[in-house]
């Protein structure tokens, strides 16, 4: 079964075309992570608009990356949400425009369960798996006991993981999107700075609106004490302790419900210090994390995701599709 997915609930414009959920014939990305720097973050405005720019021109890329015609393609796998409206829509109506075109049948993915599915790029599934994600808009543990299956053991009660990273860059003076940078300064410092404790314990729910808070106070007294600020150590300090919290309630997640496998979903799946604590603390239990590309948003990982939400529902959806700037993983 060949699949052409879309993606645009942020500020990439994404196309690929997968084969049988697992092999990636294509993934043409457009970033617009240059347009947005400017401002310091995601304008949505601008976003709808690069969006309307490159949508047509990354279809054609996909097709012909794969050497695909649209004869070929059996389903269309679109992102419906969450995201930003705006965006959503312009890849929901391209893809229904598509599907219309060509008499093609289209489903609309919920975008976490694409991150999610970007693991099984590397890795078939294998459950009861924990899934950890860890993206710019959630953070939550989510057991899945088959293919489709999404139970949410744990979620952030305010920002996510992601958010408090692009958040602790700004502070700083990092720039955006301030996850990576932060990451890459974590490992030339030294988690010297105190940190508060932020697990919240017996429960798989996560905090860091405290963190970040705890992180402005710091930056800021430094600076009227015309001290000066450390920032490889202050990156490694709030690193250590996020990286700390996750891989904890994630072993736990591991050993309550027996899980064969472990996987990491979102953005900050890319993160190193996040990726060598789970080296060193997760054991006896498959550990798989997307290939770096898969873990940013793209159309791949919506394809396989599409690819399985048609194989285990049957369902598709028709004309009147919609993009959701919020709706849940299970709906
Ligand atoms: O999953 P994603 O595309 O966002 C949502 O779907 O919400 O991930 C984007 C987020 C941003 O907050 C970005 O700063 C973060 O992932 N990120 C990272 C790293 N690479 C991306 N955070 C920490 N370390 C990284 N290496
Ligand atoms: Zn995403």
């Amino acid at each position: 079964m060949i699949v052409l997915s879309v993606e645009s609930s942020c500020d990439e414009t994404s196309v690929s075309i997968s084969k049988d959920g697992k092999t990636i014939l294509s993934n043409i990305v457009l970033s617009q992570i240059d347009v947005h720097k400017t401002y310091g973050g995601v304008v949505p405005e601008i976003a709808s608009r690069e969006h309307v720019k490159g949508i047509t021109l990354v279809f054609e890329e996909a097709l012909q990356a794969a050497n695909i015609t649209k004869d070929e393609v059996d389903l269309i796998a679109v992102t419906k949400g969450p995201g930003l409206i705006g965006s959503l829509l312009i890849g929901v109506n391209a893809a229904k425009a598509f599907a219309l075109a060509n008499d093609i049948p289209i489903v609309g993915v919920h975008h976490i369960a694409g991150h999610i599915y970007a693991n099984h790029i590397t890795k078939d599934l294998v459950f009861p798996l924990v899934c950890l994600v860890v993206s710019g808009g959630h953070t939550e543990l989510i057991l899945m006991k088959d293919h489709y299956d999404f139970q949410k053991l744990g979620e952030t009660y305010d920002d996510a993981v992601g958010e408090a990273y692009d958040k602790v860059a700004r502070t700083v003076g990092l720039g955006y999107p301030g996850g990576p940078i932060v990451d890459q300064l974590a490992h030339q410092g030294e988690a010297t700075y105190p940190m508060p404790n932020i697990d919240q314990k017996d429960s798989y729910d996560f905090s860091f609106s405290g963190l970040k808070s705890h992180i402005i106070n710091l930056v800021h007294n430094i600076h009227q004490r015309n001290e000066t600020l450390n920032v490889e150590n202050l990156c490694a300090s709030f690193q250590e302790v996020v990286s700390d919290v996750l891989v904890r309630k994630s072993v736990k997640a591991i050993k309550e419900f027996d899980a064969k496998m472990f996987i990491v979903a979102g953005g900050v799946a890319a993160n190193k210090g996040l990726r060598e604590k789970i080296d060193k603390e997760i054991h006896d239990v498959e550990v798989v994390v997307p290939n770096f590309e898969y873990c940013t948003d793209n159309a791949a990982m919506i394809g396989i995701a599409g690819y399985f939400q048609y194989m285990t529902s049957k369902k598709t959806d028709d004309m009147t599709l919609n993009g959701f700037s919020r709706v849940k993983l299970m709906e």
